[in-house]
């Protein structure tokens, strides 16, 4: 495994190494993404392995721009047209039918496949000069937090991956929104930093967006981002509303426990037995820093990380989504 910093040379090595089937994590202004020629079933297999991820767990295929969108998908609708032309490059994947072509082995066995223009000079002239699609999950190991800095990416992949093209801290910090057309009507499958709001403005209908508690009910999982434990430390984690903070954190305390917090605007004294990570109040910058910031405290390998909890807010919804998926529901 070789970190280099993203410049033409680097970003050729790349390319050919794409080109031989091995893998290549490089920034995406979500989070890193660890990448493979889509066309070639063997490199993205290596995905699966490096990941340690089941099979049956589809990938997003990125792409150049919204011209390759017929390359991939047929019965392509008005609605995913629009989408592209408001949002990307971006953070939001685009579930459509997919091609015949387009190896099962990059949509988990379906039918349809994720599209994705991303938001990053290095992912845009990566793509570009591969000249095909890039089948790309983050680059973390399977429900481990996703990584936003070429380091995370090596801390969790190690020599799997062949090649880490550095390009500094990913700006938006969550992974993509992930809009369904392949249906009849659009489905929200996954929170994002485009919020659903603004999904149905650009389409001027109704999303449909799953019920959380028919999701955790439901074993027919189509997205592992939808799964309920996903993104998590290996710390236990518990996610508590802000007027209750103070008095876990004592509970804590007089258990002997010794907690990392994770607070946003309550102010929580450093001790001995407590350390305090300080997060910024607006949800653009919280997102920014989240993954670092749970990776930090996981290092930190105390006995609880507590998270305070934010807003139920639109533009935190992305952030809510991954907290939960990251903290248990209660002790
Ligand atoms: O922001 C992102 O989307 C990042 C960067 C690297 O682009 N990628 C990412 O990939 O988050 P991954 O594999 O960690 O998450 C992709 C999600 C998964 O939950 C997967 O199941 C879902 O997209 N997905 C992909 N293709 C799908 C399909 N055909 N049907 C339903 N879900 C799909
Ligand atoms: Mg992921």
């Amino acid at each position: 495994m070789t970190i280099c910093i993203a410049d033409d040379a680097s970003i050729n090595q790349a390319v050919k190494l794409l080109h031989q089937g091995r893998l290549v994590a490089f920034p995406t202004e979500t989070v890193y993404g660890l990448g493979a020629d889509a066309s070639n079933p063997e490199a993205v297999a290596r995905i699966f392995a490096a990941k340690g991820r089941p099979e049956n767990h589809p990938l997003i295929v990125h792409i150049a721009d919204s011209t390759c969108l017929s390359n991939w998908a047929e019965n392509i609708p008005n609605a995913a047209q629009r989408l592209a032309e408001h949002f990307w490059p971006g953070p939001l994947a685009i579930i459509l039918n997919k091609k015949d072509h387009v190896p099962i082995a990059v949509t988990g066995g379906q039918n349809t496949v994720g599209l994705r223009v991303p938001n990053h000079p290095v992912a845009l002239q990566l793509l570009r000069a591969f000249g095909g699609g890039i089948a790309a999950p983050s680059a973390n190991r399977f429900c481990r937090i996703s990584p936003t800095q070429a380091q995370h990416v090596a801390e969790e992949l190690g020599d799997a991956v062949d090649l880490i093209l550095d390009g500094g801290a990913c700006e938006v910090g969550v992974e993509s929104t992930i809009i369904d057309l392949s249906g009849t009507t659009p489905r929200l499958l996954r929170h994002g930093h485009i919020t659903a709001e603004q999904i149905q403005q650009a389409l001027q209908t109704e999303l449909l967006i799953p019920d959380k508690a028919k999701q955790i009910q439901s074993d027919e999982i189509r997205a592992p981002g939808m799964m309920t434990v996903h993104y998590a430390p290996l710390t236990t984690a518990l996610l508590c509303p802000s007027d209750c903070l103070p008095s876990l954190i004592k509970q804590l305390v007089s258990e002997n426990k010794r907690i990392a917090v994770m607070s946003y605007q309550t102010v929580i004294t450093a001790t001995g037995q407590i350390s305090v990570m300080k997060m910024p109040e607006m949800a653009e910058t919280y997102a920014q820093c989240l993954y670092a910031s749970l990776r930090e405290l996981d290092h930190q390998q105390r006995d609880v990380i507590v998270v305070e909890q934010p807003p139920a807010t639109a533009e935190w919804s992305a952030i809510n989504d991954r907290l939960e998926k990251a903290t248990v529901p209660d002790r």
